[in-house]
């Protein structure tokens, strides 16, 4: 079994690809920024699955933490078989209200990382044989809610791009697209999802294991739970005008 390295592992879709990697007996780079926590979910995965498990305290919005995970990427030592593109976070507020730099930070973790992580791991899968890129995406891709949106829809047009310069080699790159899932993102962005029904809300457990599935079968795109499939449909085939307009009563991510 290979190693997984996935960035955000210190809670919610992050941390539960790590259990469900765990579970399927592959070992483990955690990254993230906070060091103690990060530290206590590792050594709780070895405990439990008996999993080699590294932690790597790092900032993506710097690039001298970026160059860190990069290079443990590109490492010969227990070569990474799975890169997860994980960390992220809502920025809560509308583009202009926002401060440039909290914009900035945010492009920077969800979209230049991204595009760096994956430059190293897809170079360096390619030459030993094999590997997978999986990038979290999200139904936002297709909102057109604000900057977030616009990051997310870098990812699925990013990782539909690399997937196909990757054809005919053993390395495969897939973007998963969660809609609204039960973790700490919304209270991090400081969204009210108070008025959004329980059953549209989505377990990081679905997600997650949808979302390994899609990589295990070399998937390009996948939107976990037939509910947020119908609605990536319907915002396909629809005007885009109609989109904008929908989205209108739906709080900035
Ligand atoms: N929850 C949803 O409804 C939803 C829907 C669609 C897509 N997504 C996407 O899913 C991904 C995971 O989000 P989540 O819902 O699991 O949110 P979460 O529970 O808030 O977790 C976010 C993770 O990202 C890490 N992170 C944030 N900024 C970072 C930075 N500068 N450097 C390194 N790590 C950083 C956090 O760790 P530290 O704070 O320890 O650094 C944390 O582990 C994100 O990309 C998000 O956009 C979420």
């Amino acid at each position: 079994m290979g190693t997984a390295l996935v960035t955000g592992a210190t809670s919610g879709l992050g941390e539960e690809f790590c259990w469900q990697l765990a579970a399927a007996g592959h070992n483990l780079v955690l990254v993230a920024r906070r060091g103690e926590l990060l530290a206590e979910i590792a050594s709780r995965l070895h405990n439990v699955t008996g999993v080699r498990t590294e932690v790597i305290v790092a900032d993506l919005a710097q690039p001298k933490d970026r160059a860190r995970v990069g290079a443990r990427i590109q490492s010969p030592e227990a070569p990474i078989g799975l890169l997860v593109n994980n960390a992220g976070f809502g920025l809560g507020r509308p583009f202009v209200d926002n401060s440039l730099e909290n914009e900035k930070n945010a492009l920077t973790v969800m979209v230049e990382a991204v595009m760096e992580l994956s430059h190293c791991a897809a170079r360096a899968m390619r030459e030993r044989g094999h590997g997978a890129i999986l990038n979290v995406a999200s139904v936002a891709s297709l909102t057109g809610a604000g900057t977030y949106s616009a990051h997310k829809a870098w990812v699925v047009a990013f990782t539909e791009g690399l997937s196909q310069e990757l054809r005919g080699t053993p390395v495969t790159a897939t973007a998963v697209c969660p809609g609204p899932t039960r973790t700490q993102f919304f209270d991090n962005a400081g969204v009210d999802m108070g008025q959004t029904p329980p059953w549209a809300m989505l377990t990081s457990e679905q997600v997650v294991s949808e979302a390994l599935d899609a990589v295990s079968r070399g998937r390009v795109l996948v939107t976990p739970s037939p509910l947020y499939k119908v609605a990536m449909g319907a915002m396909k085939v629809s005007p885009r005008w109609l989109v904008r307009r929908a989205m209108r009563s739906v709080p900035h991510m």
